[in-house]
């Protein structure tokens, strides 16, 4: 049986991946940019930098080191606003109740979160307790799809990649799992995330118990 569940947060526990997105939509309007959410798809799971630098690719002009990142700050003040009066009612359909069971299976808990914002996040939901172990994302070096946050996060948990199941809303998320060499679960529409060797619509079709058992 897989020893280890490793979670993406945003889109995957709450719903910040649309914070997110109305952050970096309300930040690219006031430098005469537009994105929707085809575009936003390509944005998720892509850290901070390096999200900005797909905006910023859109437009001709030239943006030095300095003004990038104070439009990255901007986003992030905004997305801060957002994300201020979340509580344990912001968590999506399933998501306690599947931390809940694994523990109760006696199997590990992980966040793998490219997020500065994880741990804050993880506070106003009240679930920092309910993991073994949450990367700091300020740790990592190679962002999604690189396998790094993953194997880091199964380095902690003390399991082997191979006994490790992880789950994510975002492609280049599900290309790092499988990169990391585990059972890649994506959460949301089949025909994005079609590299997963799942799709569930949310947490609440989460495999557990028996079914937890029967992953490969
Ligand atoms: C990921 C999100 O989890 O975190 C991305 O999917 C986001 O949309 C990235 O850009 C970085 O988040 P933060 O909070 O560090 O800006
Ligand atoms: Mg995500």
């Amino acid at each position: 049986m897989r020893k280890a569940v490793i979670f993406d947060l945003d889109g995957v526990i709450t719903d910040t991946a649309r914070y997110h997105f109305l952050a970096w939509k309300h930040m690219a309007n006031q430098i005469g940019i537009d994105i929707d959410e085809k575009f936003n798809e390509t944005l998720k799971g892509v850290d901070r930098m390096g999200s900005l630098e797909r905006i910023l690719a859109l437009s001709k002009k030239h943006y030095s080191d300095n003004e990038k990142h104070a439009l990255a700050d901007q986003k992030n003040e905004y997305y801060k606003e957002l994300i201020k009066g979340m509580t344990a009612k912001d968590l999506l359909p399933g998501a306690a109740s599947a931390l809940k069971s694994l523990k109760e299976m006696g199997v590990k808990t992980g966040l793998a979160s490219v997020s500065k914002n994880a741990g804050t996040i993880l506070d106003r939901l009240g679930i920092s307790h309910c993991f073994d172990y949450v990367v700091d994302a300020n740790l990592i070096s190679k962002g999604k799809p690189d396998p790094e946050i993953f194997l880091t996060a199964a380095k902690e948990l003390d399991t082997d990649p191979k006994d490790c199941v992880g789950v994510e809303d975002a492609v280049v998320g599900i290309q790092a799992i499988k990169s990391a060499g585990m059972y890649a679960i994506g959460v949301g529409d089949k025909s994005v995330l079609n590299q997963a060797d799942r799709v569930i619509p949310d947490l609440n079709s989460m495999p557990l118990g028996e079914a937890f058992k029967a992953i490969p």
